[in-house]
């Protein structure tokens, strides 16, 4: 998969030039916008993404044209956590997909992802992946208790760029195997954060205790509550509870 990178040293946020960039017909193939410093990185839930400038990973993969059946939508999600896991594996061991857009190393965060896509019909025609890595930072602000960076855990300073082209060359090879679609969902699945272990959530009725059992092709988180009955949540419904 080839891809053009656009960098700029400073944007409001990649996801928003890349979707300005398919508005203008600017290119006809994919392509990736990266920056050093974000003005107005978004997060999730509407939240702010933090990033300290200069020293992490910014960025957004544009696939145009991709005719992607909105029934498989979550895909795009599988796709993008599997690449991030296999680029930085090597660097640690316990590096896991956190339900449904975290990437966790060693139990907090280290990096996001916010995917914006384009629908015609029943079809996705253009999709924009943003992605948040913490590469190099040394200290998180207090505000983001549960993140760290790479190189807090590493204790080294990495070569941004050489990560992005590795992250890249990841999805392009995870992209290539989507034909294989059961083995990427059961690496996902063995990849999450939390599975088959016991843990606090919240959902619309309160707290409680549930088991991650398993994600379903349509995204869905299944907990098993404290009787054993499972439980079925889509984006949005449900919280992690940090202790
Ligand atoms: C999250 O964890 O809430 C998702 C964070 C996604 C952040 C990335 S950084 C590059 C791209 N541009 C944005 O404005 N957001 C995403």
């Amino acid at each position: 998969m080839h891809f053009t990178i656009i960098h700029h040293s400073e944007l409001d946020s990649t996801n928003n030039f890349a979707a300005a960039l398919i508005k203008q017909n600017a290119l006809i193939e994919n392509f990736v916008v990266s920056t050093e410093k974000q003005t107005n990185g978004r997060g999730q839930r509407e939240n702010l993404w933090w990033s300290e400038p200069g020293k992490n990973l910014s960025f957004s993969i544009v696939l145009q044209n991709i005719s992607f059946e909105t029934t498989r939508m979550f895909d795009l999600n599988i796709i993008t956590s599997l690449s991030i896991i296999y680029a930085l594996k090597p660097f640690f061991s316990e590096i896991k997909i956190k339900w449904p857009n975290d990437i966790f190393a060693n139990g907090k965060k280290i990096g996001g992802i916010l995917i914006e896509n384009t629908i015609q019909g029943n079809k996705i025609a253009n999709s924009i992946i943003g992605i948040g890595i913490n590469v190099n930072s040394e200290k998180m602000p207090e505000f983001l208790a549960n993140a760290t960076s790479l190189g807090i855990i590493c204790q080294q300073k990495f070569d941004l760029h050489l990560i992005l082209t590795q992250i890249l060359e990841s999805f392009g090879n995870v992209w290539n195997q989507m034909s294989i679609y059961n083995l990427l969902a059961t690496e996902y699945k063995q990849h999450l954060w939390l599975l088959d272990k016991k843990h606090r959530y919240l959902d619309k009725n309160g707290i409680f205790i549930g088991t991650l059992k398993d994600v379903l092709p349509d995204g869905k988180l299944v907990l098993a509550d404290e009787f054993t009955n499972l439980r079925y949540y889509h984006f949005k419904e449900v919280e992690f509870i940090y202790e």
